[in-house]
């Protein structure tokens, strides 16, 4: 209420009084004091101090071996990498200040895009801010009111909000399950828009897409078929283009999502695709249009990762190798993995629930090694998770001193 008004028969509304906005997180905040109180350091709060190599930071004043970034194929320290962003920021300054569409477009988005059009040998691409981005901006631009979403039940948090804004059907089906999609398509009516949105590899257990039957499928029933490579880009397929590389789908797929948050080391994302009308987007899509452009120095980095990881055979090889060994090693101790084979960069690791998956989380990291802790509803089926990801970088002995780490941590906590 401005000063020098006096209602005096109206009471001022207190502070307090109504309903307060933030009564809808108080479960997430009583799960979070009740895990805090029982005596362990917060997951979700860890600083790293220092960060040595792809593969190792300071936390807590200790060298700790990192098993849970997205870091798969790492490029972060890459010398070529490193100087490439050095010169664009002495060369083209800190940042854009704008939206691509007006003066946020310099020569090295340009680049970049045709780094990625390389990369997929595909006709066009387009860099978004992040890859949160490019899966909102994408899917709420193409499917809109009327228009029909059929998507795996555990697609990412990005997919599931560009649904949203985009006002489509939303119609989900059961993880993975060829049948439970095809039959969501049978009932979308004669003529209406259909986009199916599919993950090369899912990030929480860490397994694989059938894509070649589901996009067979979505291709019967006449849909557009959006591909999210997130966590695969770079390491799987015989050029690093992903899973629907791998499993010889890639010219099926309409749209694909990746970004460079991971395998190329920095921070965007992006839409490649051979739609012939696709370069419309760069005026419709508005999470492209309303925000401002990467940095020059980012978009070099990025664009110098991309052309290194079409050449990146042998770290793609030993990615398999430490993948192998880090889920054989896991299994043959008796832990309880998301897949039964390796699958992917990542192997998640499933515990029995959440304050014995923090307990161990914290054994692990008083080992000296970090991994990432995932709990629901990030997770699927209410699954606490020990998610580890490896790198390329991770050197066959690491991999034996991670294994080591969880065997006496994993005893400690009474889960082996
Ligand atoms: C499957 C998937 N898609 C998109 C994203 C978003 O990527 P970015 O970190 O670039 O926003 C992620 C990030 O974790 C992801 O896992």
């Amino acid at each position: 209420m401005s000063e020098g008004i006096s209602q005096p028969d109206q009471p001022e509304a207190v502070a307090g009084e109504g309903k307060d906005l933030f009564s809808k997180f108080d479960d997430i905040i009583h799960t979070r004091e009740a895990l805090l109180a029982s005596g362990v350091e917060d997951p979700f709060n860890l600083v790293m101090e220092k960060v040595l190599s792809p593969t190792r930071a300071v936390c807590n004043g200790r060298d700790t071996i990192l098993l849970g970034t997205y870091n798969y194929m790492g490029m972060t320290f890459d010398p070529d990498v490193i100087e490439a962003g050095k010169q664009a920021l002495a060369d083209f300054g800190s940042g854009t200040t704008g939206s691509r569409v007006l003066n946020g477009t310099y020569q090295g988005h340009k680049a970049c895009e045709e780094a990625l059009k390389e990369f997929y040998a595909m006709d066009h691409a387009m860099v978004f801010s992040t890859g949160y981005q490019a899966n909102l901006g994408i899917i709420s631009t193409i499917a809109g009111k009327g228009d029909y979403i059929v998507l795996d039940i555990d697609s990412h948090a990005s997919i599931w909000d560009g649904c949203a804004m985009g006002n489509a059907e939303v119609v989900p089906f059961k993880h993975n399950d060829i049948e439970a999609m095809e039959k969501r398509l049978r009932r979308i009516p004669e003529g209406a828009g259909k986009l199916v949105v599919l993950e090369g590899v899912y990030s929480m257990l860490g397994d694989i897409a059938p894509l070649k039957e589901m996009i067979a499928v979505a291709k019967k029933y006449g849909a557009m078929v959006l591909v999210d490579e997130a966590h695969s880009m770079g390491f799987i397929g015989p050029n690093g283009r992903g899973v629907a590389e791998e499993q010889g789908c890639l010219e099926d797929v309409d749209f694909v999502i990746g970004t460079f948050s991971k395998s190329v080391g920095t921070v965007g994302g992006f839409c490649v695709s051979n739609h012939p009308k696709f370069e419309i987007m760069r005026l419709v899509c508005r999470p492209y249009v309303f925000t401002a452009s990467l940095p020059p120095s980012v978009v070099a980095t990025a664009a110098t990762s991309i052309r290194k990881l079409m050449h990146g055979g042998n770290k793609r090889a030993h990615l398999w190798e430490n993948s192998k060994r880090l889920h054989g090693g896991l299994t043959g101790m008796g832990f309880t993995l998301g897949t039964t084979e390796p699958q992917s960069a990542i192997v998640a690791v499933i515990m029995p629930d959440l304050e014995r998956g923090a307990a161990m989380w914290e054994a692990l990291l008083h080992e000296g090694l970090y991994v990432n802790l995932a709990r629901p509803p990030a997770t699927p089926a209410n699954m606490t998770l020990l998610r580890c990801s490896l790198c390329a970088e991770h050197s066959e002995e690491e991999v034996e001193t991670i294994l080591g780490m969880f065997e006496r941590a994993g005893k400690a906590v009474g889960i082996i």
